[in-house]
């Protein structure tokens, strides 16, 4: 069975560094594949190639992808657009310009990202998905289109029935049927196989996203494995600097806050580190810390 565990926080926090370090981790363990549903993704800056049209293999056992929307309303077309016209041009004098107006629908490539997830995880290819998210509030926004699709398809079903009678070739409900269905999935997916790490750093604002961010996967039934915290200033490199000490301690006030919100769940922290995501070295010295801080 296929886990997924997914980075989620405020811009710029570190999801994409937490999610590429765990992947590579993971990979030595098992296949894994590393998503980013980021539309202004980093991974094909990270490992130097374009991995926004397929998936590659980025490294031994370790595939990758970015699904910026270009990709994903691709896939969509291939997928859905078919069925869709066929339930709708049966009732409807439609043409099939019509699937345009559909791919321009707000949500539909969030929509298809969280199917698109579904297909790896029951492709059996792979042992741990690992998913650097979009920051807060367009993940959130994912999380609740999925349920609003939900209750569109139930509005679907009722119009089937009021025109039923005019369908002949296709039968619209049993496709209905089947994105319900898949819709179920979607949610169950989320529900029992994906865990949720909620990055910070230590400043007001990151902090008081992940703990809204925690709050909604809760309500949500996503479970939330633990906190990062990234980017935290070392003592020793503090003391005897006024305007560094000054920040040290404003940065503590910030952990304290988080080491709160966190409570029972595990609180791992990483310190500003010299370098960067491109760099070599960089990736294996935060996934190194992450573990030792398991
Ligand atoms: N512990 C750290 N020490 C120093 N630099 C770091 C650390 N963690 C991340 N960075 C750097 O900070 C920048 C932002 O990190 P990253 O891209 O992982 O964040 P993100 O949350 O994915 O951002 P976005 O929301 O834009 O996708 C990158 O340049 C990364 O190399
Ligand atoms: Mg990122």
């Amino acid at each position: 069975m296929t886990k997924i565990e997914m980075f989620t926080g405020k811009g710029g926090v570190g999801k994409t560094t937490m999610s590429v370090a765990t992947a590579l981790q993971y990979a030595e363990i098992g296949k894994t594949l590393l998503i980013s549903t980021d539309p202004s993704g980093s991974l094909s800056e990270i490992f130097s190639r374009p991995l926004d049209t397929k998936i590659y293999t980025v490294a031994p056992n370790l595939d990758a992808v970015e699904l910026n929307r270009k990709l994903v309303l691709k896939l969509w077309r291939e997928k859905f657009s078919e069925d869709i016209y066929a339930v709708l041009s049966s009732f409807l004098p439609v043409g099939r310009e019509i699937i345009d107006y559909i791919e321009g629908a707000p949500g539909i490539d969030e929509e298809f990202m969280l199917d698109y997830l579904l297909t790896m995880a029951d492709s059996g290819d792979y042992q741990m998905i690992i998913w650097d998210t979009a920051p807060t509030v367009t993940t959130l926004n994912l999380l609740f289109i999925q349920q609003l699709f939900y209750s569109h398809l139930t509005q679907a079903q009722k119009l089937y029935f009021k025109v039923r009678k005019v369908f002949n070739k296709v039968d619209p409900l049993e496709l209905i049927e089947t994105w319900r269905l898949l819709t179920e999935r979607i949610i169950e997916l989320l529900q029992n196989d994906t865990r949720a790490w909620v990055v910070a750093n230590p400043e007001p604002l990151p902090i008081e996203q992940a703990s809204d961010i925690a709050d909604s996967f809760n309500d949500f039934g996503i479970k939330v494995e633990g906190f990062i915290l990234n980017k935290v200033l070392p003592k020793e490199l503090c003391q005897g600097h006024p305007f560094w000490q000054e920040k040290y301690n404003a940065q503590q006030k910030c952990r304290k806050k988080m080491q709160l919100k966190a409570g029972n769940l595990p609180l791992k922290e990483i310190p500003e580190l010299i370098g960067d995501t491109q760099v070599d070295g960089f990736l294996r010295e935060v996934a190194d810390l992450l573990q030792k801080s398991d």
